[in-house]
C-alpha cells in the first residue's frame, strides 16, 4: 500500500490541467446501459472508481473499452442483478438502478453500506421509484426493484439535508424509458447533474429544465448510443486553487469550467486571495495577509461539501477565528483530528469546526480517512514545517487523477513511496 511522503514548505507555481470529472463520469457510464448502441465518452479520468464503474458494467453484461480517457461501451444484452462484491467498492455504484429499471423493468442491486463521512440513506431515490411504478424491496442485503410498466409521476425529492444528487440522477435514468411524462421537484442542481441530462438528451431522451430545481421529463420508447465529452471536475479543480492559496504564488489551473467553481472563488476572495479568470483558466495568487471567515456548505450553487475539508487545510493556517458548518453530511470531519496531529487548533460542536489559526504546521504521519479528507491532509502537508506521510492514498486515487504528480509539476516536494 503506498504512503504519499510531502516535505513542506515549496512555494508553488505555474499551472495544471484538470482532468474530466468523476462525479459526472460516474453516472453518465451507467446511463449507456439505457441503450443497445455503442456510447463514446470523452475525458473519462483515470481512476479506481471509475474502473469499478466498468467492472460492474462488463459484470452486467456490456461490452467495455478503454484507451487513454476515451471509453466506449456497448450494453447490447444486460443482465439486472449486480453483486455485492462489485458494488460495495463504490457508493456510487447505486446509479445503475435507475438504468437497469429503465431498461429491463428488474433491478438487483447490494445495498451500498456504511460510510466515513456519515448517515448515507437512499430513501429518496427508492421514493422515486416507487412513484413511476416500482415496487421495491430490501432482502438479504440488496435492492430489488420490479416494475411491469414505468408511468410518469410527480416526484419531489427535497429531502431534510436538500436535493440528492445521485437520486436525482438515478430518477431521471429511470424516467426517460416510462410512459408519460415525469417532474421532478426538489431537483439537485449540480453541475455533475446538468451533464448527465445533456448526455441522455444526446441519446434521444426529453428532458428540460437540468439545472434548476424541477426537471421535466417525457418519457421516449428508446434511446440510441451517443458520443459525448464530460466537464471538468470542479472539486479537483476547487482542490488545485485551494492548494495555490495554501502555499503558493501564481498556481494557474487549466481546463476548468470558472461558473462550476464560482463558490469556491468567491470564498478565497473573501479569504484575500486574487483570483483572475479566462475563457477555460484560472489563476490564485495571494494578495497580502490572508483572512478568516465564516462557511457554510450548501448544495450547488452554494459552496460544496466537497471542498469543506481542503478549506479546513488553509483556514488552519489563516491568522484569526473561522468558523466551517457542514450542512450536507454533518458528520464529514474526520480530517480534523489528523490535522490537530499536524498542530492545527480546531474544536468540533456537532455540525460546526471552529478554526483558531496557527502561525504554523508540523509534519507528522497522518491516516487518510476518505476521498476530500485525504486531500485536505495533503494540502496541510505542503504547509508544514518538515515531513508528511500520507497513508491510505488508495482513498486518493479514488478521485484525483495523478494528484502528485500534478502537485510536483506546480513545484511540491512530494513522492509516493511504497508503505
Ligand atoms: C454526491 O453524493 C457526490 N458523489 C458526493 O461526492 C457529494 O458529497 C454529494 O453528492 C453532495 O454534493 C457522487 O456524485 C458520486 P446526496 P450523493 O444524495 O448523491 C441525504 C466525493 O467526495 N440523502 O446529494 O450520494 C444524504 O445523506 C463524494 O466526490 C438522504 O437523506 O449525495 C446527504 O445528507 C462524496 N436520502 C444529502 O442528502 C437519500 O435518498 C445529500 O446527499 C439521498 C441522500
Amino acid at each position: 500500500m503506498d504512503k504519499i511522503r510531502i516535505h513542506g514548505g515549496q512555494a508553488l507555481s505555474g499551472s495544471i490541467k484538470i482532468s474530466g470529472s468523476k462525479n459526472s463520469a460516474l453516472p453518465i457510464l451507467a446511463a449507456t446501459l439505457l441503450t443497445r448502441e455503442e456510447c463514446i465518452i470523452h475525458r473519462v479520468p483515470d481512476l479506481s472508481d471509475t474502473h469499478s464503474m466498468l467492472q460492474i458494467l462488463t459484470h452486467l453484461g456490456a461490452q467495455v473499452e478503454r484507451a487513454s480517457g476515451i471509453v466506449c461501451v456497448t450494453a447490447a444484452k444486460v443482465n439486472s442483478v449486480a453483486p455485492y462484491d462489485i458494488v460495495r467498492k463504490m457508493r456510487a455504484s447505486v446509479c445503475v438502478l435507475g438504468p437497469l429499471l429503465g431498461r429491463c423493468k428488474e433491478a438487483t442491486v447490494s445495498m451500498p453500506g456504511g460510510c466515513v463521512i456519515g448517515d448515507r440513506p437512499i430513501d429518496l431515490h427508492l421514493k422515486g421509484f416507487e412513484a413511476l411504478g416500482a415496487a421495491v424491496r430490501v432482502e438479504g442485503g440488496n435492492i430489488k426493484l420490479f416494475a411491469p410498466k414505468l408511468r410518469g409521476a410527480v416526484i419531489n425529492l427535497q429531502g431534510r439535508f436538500g436535493p440528492t444528487v445521485l437520486g436525482t440522477d438515478n430518477v431521471m435514468m429511470a424516467a426517460v424509458l416510462a410512459e408519460g411524462t415525469t417532474v421532478i421537484d426538489g431537483a439537485a442542481q449540480e453541475p455533475e447533474v446538468v451533464d448527465l441530462a445533456n448526455f441522455l438528451n444526446k441519446m434521444g431522451a426529453k428532458i428540460d429544465g437540468a439545472g434548476t430545481r424541477r426537471l421535466i421529463i417525457e418519457g421516449v420508447p428508446e434511446l440510441h448510443g451517443a458520443e459525448y465529452e464530460i466537464i471538468p471536475d470542479r472539486i479537483e479543480a476547487g482542490t488545485f486553487l485551494v492548494a495555490g492559496a495554501i502555499s503558493g504564488k501564481r498556481v494557474i489551473i487549466k481546463r476548468a469550467e470558472p461558473e462550476h467553481v464560482r463558490s469556491v472563488t468567491d470564498v478565497l476572495e473573501r479569504c484575500g486571495f486574487a483570483i483572475e479568470t479566462e475563457e477555460d483558466s484560472i489563476s490564485v495568487l495571494p494578495n497580502g495577509a490572508a483572512q478568516p471567515l465564516e462557511l457554510s456548505t450548501e448544495p450547488y450553487p452554494g459552496f460544496p461539501t466537497d471542498m469543506q475539508a481542503q478549506m479546513c487545510a488553509l483556514l488552519s493556517t489563516t491568522e484569526g477565528r473561522s468558523v466551517v458548518r457542514e450542512n450536507i453530511f454533518p458528520q464529514r470531519y474526520m480530517h480534523v483530528a489528523e490535522l490537530k496531529r499536524m498542530g492545527a487548533r480546531m474544536e468540533l460542536d456537532g455540525a460546526t469546526a471552529v478554526i483558531n489559526g496557527v502561525d504554523c504546521l508540523y509534519g507528522a504521519p497522518v491516516m487518510a480517512s476518505d476521498l476530500r479528507a485525504s486531500a485536505a491532509l495533503v494540502l496541510a502537508g505542503l504547509k508544514a514545517d518538515g515531513v508528511t506521510e500520507v497513508s491510505r492514498v488508495y482513498h486518493i486515487d479514488r478521485g484525483y487523477e495523478h494528484l502528485d504528480e500534478k502537485l510536483r509539476e506546480l513545484g511540491a516536494d512530494i513522492e509516493r513511496v511504497r508503505a
